[in-house]
């Protein structure tokens, strides 16, 4: 099959085209035929070596821990899935990814694809959705009614964060540069805040939950505007433990999980239309260097998806 593979750590230059062998199913697993495969920040963090010392990394990797597309094979235990559905999923990052024709990956990690968009908008939604309605609801416990404010709201994670907490019937701030200040209002943000013109810190107040998809000062910074007993929630990396515990505040990073009931229910609030995922751009497959340079600039709308088929 055609594949992105990378024998080395190192700058976008390392991604080739190449032949690899097609993956087979064990009993737990399915083989999906890959329409599209969402771009991330982890999947340049991973090529550059950040992973050293997390997990080992097997050469040749291929990258991309998005997908959509079509099973194409089932184990011998698959029940719940035959081929021919149509899939999403996000495939566990120690794993071999998603910029190839096809890729295996555990049952337990897979969802129905949203039925009303096309592959490429659902390659979108798997990484960044699960990982934006984990931190609200699972590790965040958003109720209806609070206050949380979601730095980075353009972004993948970001999009889908102020979504789902709008959803929620949350009051919603976000953080962005100001081309995108009416964008993630369009999203619902209630308030949104120029990160590069103010200081969040001297706007907003009593926050009860901080989305924090940024880290280092940003992150630090935050603890002012929670309330007492509030939370701030990281995809980076938690820190600021002792400041945070002095004020009564949660500070906890976490990893997203490929849960099917997760992906489930963000499907369904996109095929009802109450959530829609945001693409900035697509490129083929054959491109993914330029897609993770993209990336990389740290200033994506939305997201970057590879088309595979
Ligand atoms: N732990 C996990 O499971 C997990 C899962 C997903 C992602 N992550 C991590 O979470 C981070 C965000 O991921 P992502 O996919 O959302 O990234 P992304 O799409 O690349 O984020 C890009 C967005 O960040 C905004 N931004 C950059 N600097 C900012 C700042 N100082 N304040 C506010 N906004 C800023 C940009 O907005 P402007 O263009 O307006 O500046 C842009 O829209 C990454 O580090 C990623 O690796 C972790």
């Amino acid at each position: 099959m055609k594949a992105i593979q990378i024998h080395e750590f190192g700058g976008p230059e390392v991604l080739k085209l190449e032949d690899a062998p097609r993956p087979e199913p064990n009993a737990d697993e399915v083989l999906i035929k890959v329409f599209a495969s969402g771009v991330n920040p982890v999947d340049w963090k991973i090529r550059e070596g950040h992973a050293k010392g997390k997990f080992p990394v097997n050469f040749p990797l291929i990258p991309g821990w998005d997908v959509s597309g079509e099973i194409e094979e089932v184990g011998s235990d698959i029940v719940n899935f035959r081929k021919g559905d149509e899939v999403y999923s996000r495939p566990n990052p120690t794993r071999n990814g998603t910029y190839a024709e096809y890729v295996v990956v555990k049952a337990t990690e897979v969802g129905k694809k949203p039925q009303s968009i096309d592959h490429e908008y659902a390659a979108a939604v798997p990484l960044a959705g699960l990982t934006a309605w984990q931190a609200l609801f699972d590790h965040g416990q958003l109720e209806p009614g609070q206050k949380v404010l979601i730095h980075a709201a353009a972004g993948g994670v970001g999009t889908f964060a102020v979504q789902f907490a709008k959803w929620n019937r949350a009051y919603v701030i976000g953080t962005a540069s100001e081309e995108n200040i009416d964008f993630v209002k369009q999203l619902g943000a209630d308030e949104v805040i120029d990160y590069k013109k103010e200081k969040f810190e001297d706007k907003v107040k009593d926050v009860d939950l901080v989305i924090d998809l940024v880290g280092g000062d940003t992150q630090k910074r935050s603890l002012q505007v929670l309330k007492n007993g509030g939370r701030l929630i990281t995809t980076v990396k938690a820190e600021n433990q002792e400041e945070a515990k002095a004020k009564n505040i949660h500070v906890e990073g976490f990893m997203a999980q490929s849960d099917p009931e997760d992906l489930e229910q963000i499907a369904q609030l996109i095929d009802s239309g109450k959530v829609k995922p945001i693409i900035a751009k697509i490129l083929p497959l054959e491109k993914a260097a330029e897609a993770q340079k993209l990336s990389e600039e740290g200033h994506t709308r939305g997201k970057i998806v590879l088309k595979v088929v």
